[in-house]
């Protein structure tokens, strides 16, 4: 057991192996933690579990901290299987330890395990005593990121339990912000916020309000991934309200899928041609097919403008470029522009489809795309640089 803060304790596991995560929608390059904690104080309070697959572990484990009979109240603040997975296991040792989660958790944890566990649903302002004078405080986080979603703040200790809103797939043996690499500390951390909260924006801003309103001191915020924030906590939430600001930064991304090299050769000419139009723009190239999808997404959410290329197959475009625009229309970006570009052979649909897509993915379509008639020859290309320079000056 790992020390938090006086009796709130670290029980939860470090999953060093994982590399995919939500089935196959999510890459983990540096593996996840699925956060637990054990509160002692007059009351004994468990909050969130483990992953389904390390269930036995983590209940063996707290049978070697606690008499099991002894815990009070457990806390689900999402049902989510990665944080209620060990449920089932250790409610067959305890079933009749009561449940504090929200109305639609009570949803969600019946729909995954079919138990009818002692539940006691609570609300936004809801507390629960623990004794020594504390209290658990429930803030209701609807849709941040399921409908489920819950956080709560320990008064006394000033420890907000946030589940995944501040986390990160990141495993770490050092538990602590401050003792990790901030590089990649923050790389996970907006990894994080690009594929899973982006959709949310607007509520984002709106609950980071509504939590600083009631005025609580916050000395450590605790996700259920990740990192414990107890160095400047307040930095996670500025850059969050950041981050749900439409963000963008000083940076094109030019995402492309080839066939016959055609496609890559124009990307590269026009990536050229917007250095020409703006020397200081920051300018990514990814084949789509090639590289991690949740890394290019994260570089759209970080990009002002996007081009998105293809060469045209049975009037369509590659599958890796249609797939990366599905998953970028149900991230419901905004204010970022996009132009579209491709070869082709014979029929030349391929960059009509690419604007379709982007408009309704939300993007300002701010060219007509170009179309490139077999392997680009040096005219092409010079077209490609001239379309580049103009993406480069238009989107300054
Ligand atoms: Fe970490 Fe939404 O589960």
């Amino acid at each position: 057991m790992l020390t938090i803060k006086n009796n709130i304790f670290w029980v939860g596991k470090t999953d060093w192996e994982l590399r995919r995560f939500h089935g196959d929608e999510y890459s983990t390059h540096r593996g996840s933690t699925y956060n637990s904690f054990l509160i002692k104080e007059e009351k004994t309070v468990l909050i969130d579990t483990v992953w389904k697959p390390f269930a036995k572990e983590f209940v063996e484990n707290l049978r070697r901290e606690i008499d099991l009979e002894e815990i009070d109240y457990i806390i689900i603040n999402h049902g989510e299987i990665d944080h209620s997975g060990a449920l089932p296991e250790l409610m067959e040792l305890i079933p009749d330890t009561p449940i504090y989660c929200s109305e639609n958790a009570v949803q969600s944890l019946k729909g995954h395990y079919h138990k009818e566990w002692n539940f006691k649903t609570v609300k936004t302002g809801d507390k629960l005593d623990i004794g020594n004078g504390k209290a658990l405080i429930f803030v209701e986080m609807k849709l941040l990121h399921w409908p489920d979603s819950m956080a709560c703040y320990l008064t006394g200790d000033e420890v907000l339990f946030s589940n995944d809103a501040f986390g990160q797939h990141y495993a770490t043996e050092r538990l602590f912000n401050d003792l990790v690499d901030q590089c990649e500390l923050f790389e996970e951390a907006i990894k994080y916020y690009a594929n899973i909260l982006n959709p949310f924006n607007p509520l984002v801003e709106k609950k980071i309000k509504e939590i600083l309103a009631l005025e609580l001191p916050i000395d450590i915020i605790a996700p259920s991934h990740g990192v414990i924030w107890r160095e400047n906590p307040e930095q996670i939430i500025e850059k969050y309200r950041e981050w749900a600001a439409n963000y963008k930064e000083n940076r094109i991304t030019l995402l492309y899928d080839t066939m016959w090299e055609g496609t890559r050769v124009m990307a590269e000419n026009i990536a050229r041609g917007i250095k020409k139009g703006d020397p200081e723009v920051e300018i990514k190239l990814f084949n789509t097919a090639k590289t991690d999808k949740n890394d290019i997404l994260t570089e759209v959410f970080r990009s002002k403008t996007v081009l998105f290329g293809s060469p045209t197959i049975n009037r369509t475009i590659l599958m890796s470029m249609a797939a990366i625009l599905d998953g970028i229309e149900g991230l419901k970006f905004k204010n970022k522009k996009a132009a579209a570009f491709g070869c082709y052979g014979w029929s030349g649909e391929g960059v009509g489809k690419l604007n379709e897509m982007a408009m309704k993915a939300g993007f300002e379509l701010i060219e007509d795309g170009l179309k490139a008639k077999w392997m680009p020859d040096a005219e092409i290309m010079e077209k490609c640089i001239d379309f580049g320079e103009r993406i480069g000056n238009k989107s300054r």
